[in-house]
């Protein structure tokens, strides 16, 4: 199949790079050239592990390409829309500026029988007002919206196996799901499920899943405010109720909470769309979740306050982990950085390590002080605050870790380490939701 895929940043690179894996010709556009340079030279803009391999040997296998220019989509029959869709500056709303634009783009290209496939998280309705514009402006070319689920640091392997397949697709349109059938074969023959249905259940799949992740989150840290009221233990709390298969015990690690480019800005659009359409009492507790997870970052800013001694001004605090989770080097709404951030604002000398995510959080916020490695970041430090939970920082050695900082004294913003380790060599830890 031919397959163009508009929009190259976390979503289309790595789609663009996995359909050729599995055979397809394809053909990724983005209007940034030094993107689509990296890209085709192998080397994406952004750390996600398994993709510079798949990059470089579908590039070599021919079927690979990139471009700058929209019309390099001509000879493609399926083009995807990957383009991203940020929080609008001053409200909860999406901006769909990239969306429109990059369906206005293709429109001049498309050819009778062509399928324009939507990917980007969209307000629901998005896909029923660009359908009639495909139609009018692209007679005999359909559009199929296609919600994408991957996690950033298993990006490559969601999209080649996805837990699931959603196809929204006008009402009849027979074509556009045989084509999506061809595009995803070998998914389907891998068993991956797959649900067939209308435009808007499509558009709402995708940001009630978010939705409910973020709930399910803010659910373990609202448990974990009351545990901090009451000395008992969220993580205990959560490996109990989690065995039961009802629950489960998947993102219900409580910490520092989540960030990310999707779960809340996906949240908040999704208010903001439930506003528009007089249904705003039906979300309204996403407000909550939202405001429980803003919550843990000014309780992590109070906990460094407390182990310090009560005033973080000139005091030196080691940040480990910038990214908003690990493998991943995505600064975008990250709970690590934010903290950094106010506690460099409180007066505090902090240095901050992640072993990805560096260049991006300096592109952020250029004066940040950083260090190479967790043992550079300690020393010398009044206190050390792990908020991101890469491998390195939980494989950490209490022992080596003490004889560097000026007091041993640990904040455990992600729930990652274990206590009595770290308390036997000396430590004072500290967590959020554990005694
Ligand atoms: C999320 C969803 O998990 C994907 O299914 C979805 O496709 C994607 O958004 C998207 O909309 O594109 P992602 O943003 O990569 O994926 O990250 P997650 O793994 O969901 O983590 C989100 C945040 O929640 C992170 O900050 C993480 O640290 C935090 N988290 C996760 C917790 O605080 N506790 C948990 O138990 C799990």
């Amino acid at each position: 199949m031919k397959i163009s895929v508009i929009g190259c940043g976390y979503l289309g690179a790595v789609h663009a790079a996995c359909m050729a894996e599995i055979g397809h010709e394809v053909v990724g556009i983005d209007v940034d050239e030094l993107k689509i340079e990296l890209l085709a030279e192998g080397r994406p803009p952004f750390y996600e592990p398994g993709l510079p391999e798949l990059l470089t040997t579908a590039s070599a296998s021919g079927r690979l390409s990139f471009s700058t220019d929209v019309s390099a989509v001509a000879s493609a029959r399926v083009h995807f829309i990957a383009v991203g869709t940020p929080q609008l500056e001053g409200s909860n709303a999406a901006d769909l500026t990239y969306v429109h634009a990059a369906v206005e783009s293709l429109l001049p290209h498309l050819k009778p029988g062509d399928l324009v496939v939507g990917k980007s998280t969209v307000p629901v309705g998005t896909a029923a007002g660009l359908y009639a514009r495909i139609r009018e402006a692209a007679p005999g070319a359909s559009l199929a919206w296609n919600p994408e689920f991957l996690r950033e640091g298993f990006a490559v392997k969601d999209t080649i196996t996805p837990d699931r397949l959603v196809y929204g697709l006008a009402p009849g349109d027979d074509t556009a799901e045989s084509l999506l059938d061809e595009v995803y074969g070998a998914a389907l023959a891998n068993g991956s499920p797959k649900v067939v249905t209308d435009f808007a259940t499509a558009e709402l799949v995708k940001v009630s899943a978010n939705a409910f992740l973020a709930t399910k989150i803010s659910f373990i840290n609202a448990m974990a405010e009351v545990a901090e009221a009451t000395g008992a233990d969220v993580t205990a709390l959560a490996d109990a109720i989690g065995h039961d298969a009802r629950i489960g015990r998947r993102f219900l690690n409580a910490g520092l909470g989540f960030g990310g480019g999707c779960l809340p800005k996906d949240i908040r659009a999704f208010m903001a769309r439930a506003e528009e359409l007089g249904v705003d009492q039906a979300l309204s507790f996403l407000q909550e979740v939202d405001a429980i997870n803003l919550r843990r970052r000014e309780r992590m800013v109070d906990l460094a306050k407390e182990v310090v001694g009560g005033d973080v001004r000139g005091k030196r605090i080691a940040v480990l982990g910038l990214a908003f989770k690990p493998d991943s080097d995505d600064v975008r709404d990250s709970p690590a950085l934010d903290v950094a951030l106010r506690l460099t604002e409180l007066g505090a000398d902090v240095v901050a390590t992640d072993p990805q995510a560096l260049n991006t959080a300096l592109r952020r916020k250029p004066d940040l002080a950083v260090a190479l490695t967790a043992s550079q970041a300690a020393e010398g430090a009044d206190a050390v605050l792990l908020l991101t939970e890469w491998r390195e920082y939980r494989e950490l050695d209490p022992a080596a870790l003490a004889s560097v900082v000026r007091v041993p004294a640990i904040v455990d913003g992600r729930n990652c380490l274990d206590p009595v380790q770290w308390r036997d060599a000396g430590w004072h830890y500290r967590a959020l939701g554990r005694p």
